[in-house]
């Protein structure tokens, strides 16, 4: 199924229906600007786990670029713009992570992460009612990204697995040749 396509069933499943849609939109203010600091607390957050330390440090410039390509991730949960180049773009993303062997148990209690730092600026940012729909907005969008994510990752043990056996080294390799196949 193309990256599109996936979204849109995801859309569905996950009920981000236009109301939803338009409640991440306009959160767009308040959370844009939160980028930089949510990107801040994130790596700290993962720097204090020693398997993700290495990976993050072990390449001199890598995690001040993160800082970057995290911040504008971050923004784009708020663009109001689900499309095919953003499912895109999303599940890339995971195949980038699964040819550096970030693997899921470093990657979706880090999505959690995210889900707390955001809910605790959305809840002193808004009142009342507000918060309701937009932190379930928040978890809707979310719950796509993870699932996105794991698609990609599935695709890369996938591929994989034409070339190796070794679990491991099929989700590096099969995600190295689908990132060369994507250019
Ligand atoms: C919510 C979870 C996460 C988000 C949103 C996120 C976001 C990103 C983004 C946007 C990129 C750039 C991808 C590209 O080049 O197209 C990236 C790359 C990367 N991420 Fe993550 N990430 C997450 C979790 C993690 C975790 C848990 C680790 C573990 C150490 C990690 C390590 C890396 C590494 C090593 C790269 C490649 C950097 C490079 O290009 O050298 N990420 N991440």
């Amino acid at each position: 199924m193309k990256a599109g396509e996936l979204l849109q069933v995801l859309m569905r499943r996950t009920g981000l229906s236009e109301p939803y849609q338009q409640a991440l939109r306009s959160l767009e203010p308040i959370a844009s600007p939160l980028a930089p600091e949510v990107a801040l607390a994130f790596y700290d957050y993962l720097g204090r786990d020693p398997e993700m330390h290495e990976i993050l440090w072990s390449v001199p410039g890598r995690v001040e670029r993160l800082y970057r390509s995290f911040a504008a991730w971050y923004r784009e949960l708020f663009s109001g713009q689900y499309d095919e180049r953003y499912a895109e773009r999303r599940m890339h993303i995971g195949l980038v992570h699964a040819r550096v062997g970030v693997r899921p148990s470093h990657y979706i209690p880090a999505v959690g992460i995210v889900q707390e730092l955001t809910l605790e600026h959305l809840r002193n940012a808004l009142r009342g009612p507000e918060i309701l729909a937009a932190m379930t907005a928040f978890e809707k969008i979310m719950a796509i990204e993870i699932a996105l994510m794991q698609e990609s990752y599935l695709n890369a043990l996938t591929e994989g697995l034409k070339y190796t056996r070794d679990e491991r080294a099929a989700l590096v390799e099969g995600a190295r040749v689908l990132l060369e196949k994507a250019r």
